[in-house]
């Protein structure tokens, strides 16, 4: 965070803003990586350029404006608008893919089921993709961050009713509450059981029993999505008082097996930066790293077989990295 730039003026925040907008719709709902990264790589361009454009063949003179870009824009300095995206905008569905992926942390794949379901169950069925794309109280309360204060106090239940269901259960809440944040945008959980390894069958229940102890307390209030090794869904903090309710939080649990749990919380302790970062210093050190094991690199670039790993120390030993503290991982 401290090598970020101050902010800065941008004189075409105009053409920047309908840039990204067009980005998250290709990303979100399009799913089309590639035009979502034409766009943002327009618009980052754009935003460094210290004067105001005055055409599309101007702005087309910079490296990742073309020819479509360029007409956009100019569409966009002699109307103020992009019908393009006034069409989007006016989509039900998009509208309701983007506004989901944007404020709940679901990842566009699942949005747009939400979407689906819930314009396909109106009538009943899905409750929550139902309130969910009826815009009901949980989308404010997603967009506020959880204090630590509070996240400490989840944690609190979240642990002790793990150990209530069985105590051999090891959980940790990684994000970037483990990484100390003051603040979180959402309770990142990861949950493993010594029965339960990468060789060993799928345990869908380990999981499960989790979740219905945490319905059953009613912390957890509904379920977006449950699979066997993943869940996401909605807590809530019980009330101190009659005055006081805490907003609904988002929260995921994923199952984990055993010899991969620590390359897990690695992983989902992040930040996105530090894990990038570490994963290069990784290959550098011929290793293969990501959120399920370590491998060594053959000379011909071909993974081997995961490294036993006991901790997360065992992942940093194994690349000659210096260790380093959740606190320290924000890039
Ligand atoms: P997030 O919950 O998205 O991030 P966060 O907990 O750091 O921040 P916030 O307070 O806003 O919730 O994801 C958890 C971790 O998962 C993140 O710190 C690193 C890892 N991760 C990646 O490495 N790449 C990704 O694209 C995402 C989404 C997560
Ligand atoms: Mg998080």
């Amino acid at each position: 965070m401290s090598k970020r730039k101050a902010p800065q003026e941008n004189p075409n925040e105009g053409i920047t803003d309908f840039l990204s907008e067009l980005a998250n719709y290709e990303r979100n709902v399009n799913r089309a990586i590639h035009k979502y990264n034409a766009y943002r790589k327009a618009a980052s361009v754009i935003s460094k350029y210290p004067s105001k454009i005055k055409s599309g063949a101007e702005a087309k003179k910079l490296d990742g404006v073309g020819a479509k870009i360029a007409e956009k824009i100019d569409e966009f300095l002699s109307t103020g608008k992009l019908r393009k995206l006034e069409k989007i905008r006016q989509d039900d569905t998009s509208s309701s893919i983007n506004f989901l992926t944007r404020v709940s942390g679901i990842g566009p794949a699942a949005a747009r089921k939400f979407v689906d379901e819930g314009i396909k169950t109106l009538e009943g069925e899905s409750a929550v993709a139902v309130s969910l794309v009826g815009g009901n109280m949980y989308f404010e309360d997603f967009e506020k961050r959880i204090p630590r204060k509070e996240m400490l106090e989840m944690q609190e239940i979240v642990l002790s009713e793990v150990k209530k269901v069985d105590p051999t259960y090891i959980a940790t809440v990684c994000g970037s509450f483990r990484r100390g944040a003051e603040s979180s945008g959402d309770m990142d959980i990861l949950l493993t059981h010594p029965n339960f390894t990468s060789e060993s069958s799928k345990q869908p229940k380990l999981l499960h029993q989790v979740v219905e102890q945490l319905e059953n307390i009613h912390f957890i209030t509904d379920t977006l999505s449950k699979g066997d090794t993943k869940f996401m869904g909605v807590c809530q903090l019980p009330s101190k008082d009659e005055e006081t309710t805490y907003p609904y939080r988002r929260i995921d649990i994923r199952l984990i097996p055993r010899d991969q749990y620590y390359c897990g919380v690695l992983y989902f302790t992040g930040s996105d930066i530090f894990n990038k970062n570490m994963r290069t210093h990784a290959l550098e050190m011929g290793f293969t790293l990501n959120e399920y094991t370590i491998r060594p690199l053959g000379i011909t670039g071909v993974a081997g077989e995961p490294l036993l790993v006991n901790s997360e120390k065992d992942i940093f030993d194994y690349i000659q990295w210096k260790y380093r503290e959740p606190k320290e991982r924000s890039e």
